[in-house]
């Protein structure tokens, strides 16, 4: 199909629930995409922070064609070394004992929304199974995931939602003794919320939110669902706030691309779930559980994440020399490879003019640029995507 037919034939047959670029990516390499025009393009989407070790890594080829030529899929009725490989993996490198594997996001936090209710119905009785959640928070597009998250467009038209489920104010400490009682089962937040725009949560707010839930016994729920696997230059992004929570969700970067997401728990809430509680078909299998452990030895390797560091340090630092030129000071934001600019109402004109020039980046709620490229990209590909993100400032606020 030539450009032309798969855009006229998607908006025919496939539903109309994104708005899309009238575009489609057909190759990558690393940093670059092409599309089906040939052109070349640097990705600083990365998919929505999927493909973190870039496109085409061969040792994720590899793996994949290793894998696919023994077997892709047998069940969870049977052990799955791949699973029972990268559960230990992800345990061994956080403060979880046990995994549960399913494949996506949604699906993560919807886990372990499921498991928070199951270890506080069993500890402390059916009165405790509220969830509290952030403001402007994003956890998924379940039921309960969009419940949980706190912004009322994505919970529009499906009413009624399901109950239980409260808002916190990102960073207010006043409000978090009131938010949080007996009768919460769990908090969920997310280290740096990603689709609310790239806003850090404090130290403070996480320590205060962390006291009350162990003086209530609810559980501390941290979706790395974004922020995991590398993106901010640690394996998780909690741990640059110096709290332990008790749950967390994982997918996107943890398959490079192919579908998979974690509930990680500590052993005594793990426990909450038995045989039958919960499953997943797909959950766990050999392809996405062998390209999931190749991720993870790849992003442990000695110096790979002080390298994400270093460059994010970089493109940060010139991402501000830009926005002070442009009256934008103090509008950059993030960690890592994770950043944000908020620049107003001219956000989606820019995403377009760097798109034209060879650049991809998004725009979250109209105003606030993100940028996600691959923790592998190279010091000269953050030079020539400034390059073009000057251009494009010259451009549209000319
Ligand atoms: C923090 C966070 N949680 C959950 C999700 C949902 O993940 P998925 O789209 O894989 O269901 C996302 C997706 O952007 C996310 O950023």
């Amino acid at each position: 199909m030539n450009t032309e037919e798969i855009l006229a034939t998607g908006q025919e047959k496939v539903m109309n629930t994104y708005g899309r670029l009238p575009m489609a990516l057909v190759k990558g390499q690393g940093t670059l995409v092409w599309d089906s025009d040939g052109k070349r393009y640097l990705d600083f989407v990365t998919g929505l922070a999927v493909t973190s070790l870039g496109h085409s890594h061969p040792e994720i080829v590899e793996t994949i064609r290793q894998q696919a030529g023994e077997i892709l899929h047998s069940s969870n009725l049977y052990w799955i070394p791949g699973q029972v490989k990268l559960a230990k993996l992800l345990t061994d490198h956080s403060f979880a004992a046990k995994a549960f594997f399913c494949n996506s996001g949604a699906e993560a936090n919807e886990g372990a929304i499921k498991l928070a209710r199951k270890y506080a119905k069993k500890y402390y009785g059916s009165e405790k199974y509220k969830i509290v959640s952030l403001k402007n928070s994003f956890h998924g597009r379940t039921l309960a995931t969009l419940t949980a998250t706190g912004q009322q467009k994505y919970q529009e038209g499906y009413e009624p939602l399901p109950e239980g489920f409260s808002y916190l104010e990102l960073n207010n400490l006043e409000q978090v003794e009131k938010a949080i009682d007996s009768q919460t089962a769990a908090v969920i937040i997310e280290p740096i919320q990603g689709e609310g725009g790239v806003n850090l949560l404090s130290k403070e707010f996480v320590s205060k939110i962390k006291d009350e839930c162990v003086k209530y016994g609810a559980l501390l729920i941290v979706d790395e669902v974004q922020t995991g696997m590398g993106r901010t230059g640690k394996l998780f992004a909690h741990q640059w706030l110096d709290f332990q929570p008790d749950i967390m969700t994982l997918a996107k970067a943890l398959g490079n691309g192919v579908p998979i997401g974690a509930v990680l728990a500590t052993e005594e809430v793990a426990a909450a779930f038995r045989p039958g509680d919960h499953a997943s078909t797909f959950g766990g299998n050999h392809l996405a559980t062998a390209v999931g452990c190749k991720v993870l030895e790849i992003m442990t390797r000695e110096g790979f994440l002080p390298e994400v560091q270093i460059k994010g340090d970089y493109f940060k630092h010139n991402l501000q020399l830009l926005a002070e030129k442009y009256g934008l000071d103090g509008q950059v934001r993030g960690l890592g490879l994770m950043l944000g600019l908020e620049v107003g109402v001219r956000g989606p004109e820019i995403v377009n003019t760097c798109c034209q020039k060879g650049l991809l980046i998004n725009c979250i709620g109209g105003t606030i640029l993100r940028f996600l490229p691959p923790l592998t990209v190279t010091k000269e590909e953050i030079d020539e995507a400034l390059a073009i993100l000057k251009e494009a400032f010259a451009l549209v606020f000319s």
